[in-house]
């Protein structure tokens, strides 16, 4: 390690998951305060985002990819702690938030210096540790990989999510029409503050028969989905002609049936991705993109993250709880301290 181990301790207050199951599984342990390698840096963590799939870790049905830590968190922000060999950008006390393997909800964590960024200006902590799962994962999802452009129509699933708040933003920013679907009126009431165009309560209106009354029959260029299931078969039903529909889970299921001469006669591309096992070199060219196309966007608030509620650190049992009642609309953080 080149720099600032003088100031660190040896161990660390960090949030395990003692056994798989419900949220009181998550304990306060002492742990070693890790040891950053070549390319890392080591981050006094102030604050730490919670995202649904550390709920899934937690249950047990999405173990850490080999070498992260098995601690949970996939997102902090904080200070440089001390930097390990063969970095130049970052110096120790500089204040920066990070995409984390694993490991997030603790006073130390350690990252691949790609995954780092500098705090967004004018942000809090806080603010800053709701970025980077969510900007990552729209950014290369809903811009790479569905190739979003301006005067194009967004669908969003579950657009009072991290992740639905973040597309409804980036997409409006960037000139698209976003449509929205949400379980509440509350949550399209919020969509439609961030900027959607059109807000479906899923749950009393059929939202194929929406998007293309929004549309002119036309139907949605670009589909996030979030649900799959049965979405997947309407998903193409709403879809316009060339549409690229992007899964990024499978809250309703991973196993559908679906009728595929739709996506023949539209010319439709389903993909998808996980952000999680992706290496180190691909995450840094997505904060690379994110800063130079994004970050002055933060900068001068045209799009932030939508804040919920900031628990403890030893409270983070509180927080899985808050995300697994559904009742949130947008980001869930933990205060470090
Ligand atoms: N592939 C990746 O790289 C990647 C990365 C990060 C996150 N994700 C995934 O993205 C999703 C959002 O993550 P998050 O952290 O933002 O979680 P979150 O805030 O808890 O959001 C989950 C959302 O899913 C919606 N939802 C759940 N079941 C639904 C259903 N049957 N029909 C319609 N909507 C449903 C909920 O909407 P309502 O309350 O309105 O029902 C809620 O807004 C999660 O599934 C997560 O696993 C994927």
């Amino acid at each position: 390690m080149a720099s600032g181990q003088d100031k660190i301790p040896a161990k660390m207050t960090a949030i395990a998951i003692s056994e798989p199951g419900g949220p009181r599984v998550l304990k306060p342990e002492t742990r070693d305060v890790p040891v950053p390698g070549p390319g890392e840096i080591l981050i006094r963590v102030r604050a730490a985002g919670i995202n649904r799939p550390d709920v899934q870790q937690r249950k047990g049905v999405y173990p850490p990819p080999p070498g992260a830590s098995d601690l949970p968190g996939l997102e902090a922000s904080g200070e440089v702690a001390a930097l390990g060999d063969e970095i130049s950008r970052w110096r120790v006390g500089d204040r920066v938030c990070a995409l984390t393997p694993g490991g997030g909800y603790a006073e130390y964590v350690k990252v691949h210096a790609g995954s780092v960024l500098p705090l967004p200006a004018g942000f809090t902590h806080t603010e800053a540790a709701a970025v980077p799962e969510n900007y990552f994962t729209v950014w290369h999802n809903v811009f790479e990989r569905g190739a979003l452009k301006s005067g194009e129509t967004l669908l969003v699933h579950g657009g009072s999510s991290g992740i639905g708040t973040t597309a409804i933003q980036l997409a409006s920013a960037f000139g698209a029409h976003v449509i929205t679907t949400a379980g509440s009126q509350e949550k399209c009431d919020a969509c439609l503050k961030l900027g959607a165009d059109r807000a479906i309560n899923y749950r009393e209106e059929d939202f194929v028969a929406a998007v293309k009354d929004a549309t002119g029959g036309k139907g949605a260029n670009v589909i996030l989905d979030m649900v799959g299931g049965d979405y997947v078969v309407r998903n193409y039903e709403a879809a316009a002609v060339e549409g690229r529909i992007v899964q990024i889970a499978t809250q309703s299921g991973a196993v559908a049936s679906t009728d595929f001469s739709k996506m023949m006669a539209k010319r439709l591309t389903h993909t998808g991705s996980m952000l999680r096992p992706r290496t180190v070199e691909f995450k840094a060219a997505i904060a690379a993109a994110l800063e130079a196309q994004v970050w002055p966007l933060l900068g001068t608030r045209k799009v932030a993250p939508v804040m919920d509620m900031i628990f403890p650190l030893r409270e983070a049992w509180r927080a899985h709880e808050r995300m697994e009642d559904g009742d949130h609309i947008g980001k869930i953080v933990l205060d470090v301290g």
